[in-house]
């Protein structure tokens, strides 16, 4: 090759490289456009992949419509700012509205009717003390969603029963009485209607005012004569029992069956707010002994089992009394919400009585007051310890992965300076990442 030839050539590669480079920033350009479209789909896309990958689920909104409920929402004055968990029928996310932390309930509407029950028990319990208060709820655009809006709770019983049993450390009584006498009042206090769905996950904790709420009515009945129950809808939940048995594949779970009252496994089903009693009893049972027990156990102890399971701490001989009527199979020997939440109270004053008479003798009278008024305190506020939501994902952090994907196929382009080929053509723009190749 001539000098010329070769002074030629080095052009015409000059050249070719610097009509790549144009095209380079060109396609960037127009890809960057992209990705910043795309950019809500990418976060979701991510939610659905850690998500997965935790707990072996799909996410039961998929991410395109994610997108739509964002910007639906947004437009409505509602940042989504956190994904925290999903049940049944929606997801669970964390919001914001003006400079207020709420949380907003995505349900997908199979059922209208269902849907509009669902709300209308919502409002039914406006102003129930104890239990989680409904602020607002509206329908999407194309009516394929239920919004309901709610102030946010610190976490669930779930997550501060995990973080005990954890350190291995048990509740106090107090506490266990403190708690159960809040979840005894909320179901006392229901208006013509039972849980049906009553576990540690569906009782929150807010850490400010140190009350847990009887929360999710999802799964919430009414009754129909003001008494008891036992028509259609009661076959209805049973029908959800057997399916979940039947097809566990489908990981569609509208009731706990680890919580589940005995009436639930008889046809003839009749069923009042003892149903609930008797699932607080297995929680209750569960902060005695310091570990959640297994469906085995549960099922055991709805057999009438019971007594191999209590604790055999002392200090639980009294609540062990009330538990055993709480956990009482046949509904007609089980006591009522009422007397639950009396023999809850009594058995506070015997704890503080026995409190003092321990303190008695060997404090000051001054002292003594105020240890009492400490002690007393104990039943009005308590300060859990709880940990930060498993599931939680927060949109803007993986969005900060996300711009992190972006910033190294930028690095890639300009440390390989010079040495790109391009093979694509304006069409292709958009796959501009996978379509360049690189050549050492
Ligand atoms: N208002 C809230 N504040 C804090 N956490 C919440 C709130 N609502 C729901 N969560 C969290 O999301 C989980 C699922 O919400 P939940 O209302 O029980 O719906 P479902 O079980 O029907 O999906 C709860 O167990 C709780 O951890
Ligand atoms: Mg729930």
């Amino acid at each position: 090759m001539s000098v010329e030839e070769s002074k030629l050539n080095h052009r015409v590669k000059r050249q070719s490289i610097k009509e790549n480079f144009q095209y380079i920033k060109k396609g960037k350009k127009e890809a960057m456009a992209e990705w910043a479209n795309n950019f809500n789909l990418q976060i979701f896309e991510q939610i659905q992949e850690i998500y997965k990958k935790k707990t072996k689920l799909n996410l039961i909104i998929v991410p395109e419509v994610l997108c739509k409920i964002y910007d639906e929402l947004k437009e409505k004055g509602i940042q989504l700012i956190a994904f925290l968990a999903q049940g049944g029928q929606g997801m669970v996310f964390e919001a914001k509205k003006k400079d207020e932390i709420i949380i907003v309930k995505c349900i997908q509407i199979v059922n209208l009717e269902k849907t509009e029950e669902e709300v209308q028990i919502l409002e039914k319990l406006k102003g129930i003390p104890n239990t989680c208060q409904l602020i607002d709820s509206f329908n999407s655009n194309k009516k394929n969603f239920n919004f309901q809006i709610f102030k946010k709770y610190s976490c669930d019983l779930k997550n501060i029963m995990e973080c005990a049993f954890e350190k291995k450390k048990s509740f106090l009584l107090n506490q266990i009485i403190y708690i159960s006498l809040q979840i005894s009042q909320a179901i006392a206090n229901l208006p013509n209607m039972f849980h049906s769905d009553l576990k540690p996950s569906n009782i929150f904790y807010d850490d400010v005012s140190k009350s847990f709420d009887l929360s999710d009515f999802g799964a919430t009945k009414e009754f129909k004569d003001g008494k008891s129950f036992t028509n259609n809808v009661g076959l209805f939940l049973y029908q959800q029992i057997i399916s979940d048995n039947l097809y566990p594949q489908l990981k569609f779970k509208a009731l706990d069956l680890k919580y589940r009252a005995p009436e639930m496994q008889e046809e003839n089903l009749n069923l009042t707010k003892k149903y609930d009693i008797f699932s607080l009893g297995l929680v209750i049972l569960e902060m005695t002994l310091g570990r959640f027990i297994d469906n085995l156990e549960s099922n055991q102890i709805r057999k009438g089992n019971l007594d191999q399971y209590l604790s055999y701490d002392q200090a639980h001989v009294e609540l062990n009394q009330i538990l055993k009527l709480m956990l009482k199979v046949e509904q007609t020997e089980r006591i009522a919400p009422q007397e639950l939440v009396k023999k809850l109270n009594e058995l506070k004053e015997i704890v503080e009585i026995k409190f003092i008479n321990s303190v008695l003798n060997v404090i000051n009278d001054q002292r003594l007051q105020s240890m009492i008024q400490d002690f007393k305190q104990y039943f009005q506020e308590y300060s859990f310890e709880f940990k930060e939501n498993k599931t939680k994902l927060n949109l803007q952090e993986i969005g900060v992965q996300v711009q992190l994907n972006i910033k190294q196929f930028e690095d890639c382009i300009s440390q390989k300076n010079g040495w790109l080929i391009l093979n694509l053509n304006e069409s292709q723009m958009p796959n501009l990442v996978i379509k360049i190749q690189i050549k050492k």
